[in-house]
């Protein structure tokens, strides 16, 4: 029989130590160390049963049969760009996200267009009641799918049912932090049980061909709650992102053993759920104001996917001894970078002055293309003139004041100019590898040279 022991288990990054601390040694958070019993079954903890005599497994060479992995789509764009071209069969998807973000409507929305496609479908609640999962597919429209449904947290329980009869092509399991097997002892919600839950269902969903998809909450510094070990254990991590203010949310793909990361998909949360958005810069430059100083718009990149986005600097009189930096959206140490570029190389000064910087819509980016624009949105709002309405900015800037190209500056362009813009401010090595020709292109090779060209600009349409 295997051993019970003890042990204590960080809620949050899943590290053991041998005794209670207040404060895990190995991920640095408070009061998340949890005694759990461990030993034996599917937990596979310290106390193991000694080493069964293992068989003899082929090894083979790296050239061979190898098949694409067969895909089954969901016929909704948005989603099938993030994973990578539709459901892998045999995978595990992670879906992680703020509670009432949408991650349960996408899910039931993914499992009735799958059903009505003909494949089978099991979508497993833990949260809801059978009622309410009814009521809000009737309030979609999706009453009539052929989803098989159930409410129900225990693995041994979901694994008979799913035994006694052929494997679904989909299976939901709404969330792993409800989940709990009886082959450990830790309460449900817990790393282990967690753990060993999470190990129990992808080992079902390889071994029958079906296409498992967890959905896991989200701590409010953006991790997902305690099983940041299953992230390991699946196949793809996707996070459902957006914030209460804006209708829009992004899922995100941050891990994708079948595709590319950072992909992302957006959708719009309606009165009759999510609706797909096929043409996401139009939305977050929808509400801009084009004669404010200090907004400037950057063509970025999102995975694969070209995205206008609005940059906003507010650079007012400080009246402290230290004068305030807030950034919302994008690394408040590359702000810092830049102000103090301007500063060394370029002369501008900014050590008098408060500066917020905002990228519209509640949008996060963290590629450094941005730099461009938000140096440009910087310079406008500290010399309050407006920049031009159909002008873009992408580049990055480095610490000597040098411009480095971007990543695929033409289809940049190409959605700058699919939504009526005609001028842009890029890095003059972009310039080399052709550009759309209808654009007036600015390559420019030093952020001084960026600067000088701005206010040229501004005093040549009398705006001094
Ligand atoms: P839900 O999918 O339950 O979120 P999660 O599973 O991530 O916790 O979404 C709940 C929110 O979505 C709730 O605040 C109401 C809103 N909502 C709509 O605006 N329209 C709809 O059609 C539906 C079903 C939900
Ligand atoms: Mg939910």
């Amino acid at each position: 029989m295997a051993r019970r022991s003890t042990s204590f288990v960080c809620q949050s990054c899943g590290a053991v130590t041998a005794k209670w601390v207040g404060r895990c040694e190995s991920c640095g958070e408070w009061n998340t160390i949890v005694e759990e019993q461990t030993g034996g079954g599917v937990g596979g903890g310290p106390g193991r049963a000694s080493r069964s005599k293992g068989r003899v497994i082929p090894l083979v060479g790296l050239s061979g049969d190898a098949k694409e992995a067969p895909r089954i789509q969901t016929k909704v764009p948005e989603l099938d760009r993030v994973t990578g071209g539709g459901f892998v069969r045999g995978s595990a998807l992670l879906v992680g996200g703020d509670p009432g973000i949408g991650k349960s409507t996408l899910l039931i929305q993914a499992a009735a267009q799958l059903a009505n496609l003909g494949h089978k479908t099991v979508y497993i609640s833990g949260e809801e009641a059978i009622g309410q999962v009814r009521l809000r597919a009737e309030r979609l429209g999706l009453a009539q799918a052929p989803v098989a449904l159930a409410a129900e947290t225990s693995v041994e329980d979901i694994l008979a049912t799913l035994e006694a009869d052929t494997a679904p092509a989909l299976l939901i399991l709404d969330s792993i932090q409800t989940l709990w097997t009886d082959q450990v002892e830790s309460p449900p919600g817990t790393v282990t049980q967690v753990r060993a839950s999470a190990q129990a269902m992808v080992r079902y969903a390889k071994k029958n061909g079906t296409t498992l998809v967890l959905v896991g909450h989200v701590t409010k510094d953006g991790q997902i709650a305690g099983p940041r070990v299953v992230e390991h254990m699946v196949d793809a991590v996707l996070y459902f992102e957006g914030d209460g203010a804006h209708q829009y949310r992004i899922l995100r793909s941050v891990k994708n053993r079948f595709g590319a990361t950072d992909e992302i998909g957006v959708f719009e949360m309606t009165g009759k759920g999510l609706q797909e958005v096929p043409n996401p810069s139009a939305l977050f430059l929808g509400d801009r104001n084009t004669s404010a100083p200090g907004a400037a718009v950057f063509a970025g990149l999102e995975g694969s996917r070209p995205l206008l986005i609005e940059i906003q600097a507010l650079v007012a009189q400080s009246s402290l001894g230290t004068p305030r930096r807030a950034v919302i959206g994008w690394d408040s140490a590359r702000l810092s970078m830049i102000l103090a570029v301007l500063e060394a190389r370029c002369g501008v000064r900014f050590s008098q002055h408060d500066v917020y910087l905002n990228v519209a819509g509640g949008l996060k980016i963290n590629e450094p293309g941005a730099d461009l624009a938000v140096a440009a949105a910087l310079i406008s709002s500290l010399s309050g003139l407006a920049l031009p309405a159909n002008c873009v900015y992408f580049g990055e800037v480095s610490l000597s004041g040098a411009i480095r190209p971007v990543a695929q500056a033409p289809s940049r362009l190409k959605e700058a100019e699919k939504l009526g813009f005609d001028q842009a401010y890029c890095p003059e090595g972009n310039l080399k590898d052709g550009t759309v020709s209808s654009f007036r292109t600015t390559g420019v090779p030093e952020l001084g040279d960026f600067v000088a060209k701005l206010s040229a600009e501004a005093s040549a349409t009398g705006q001094t």
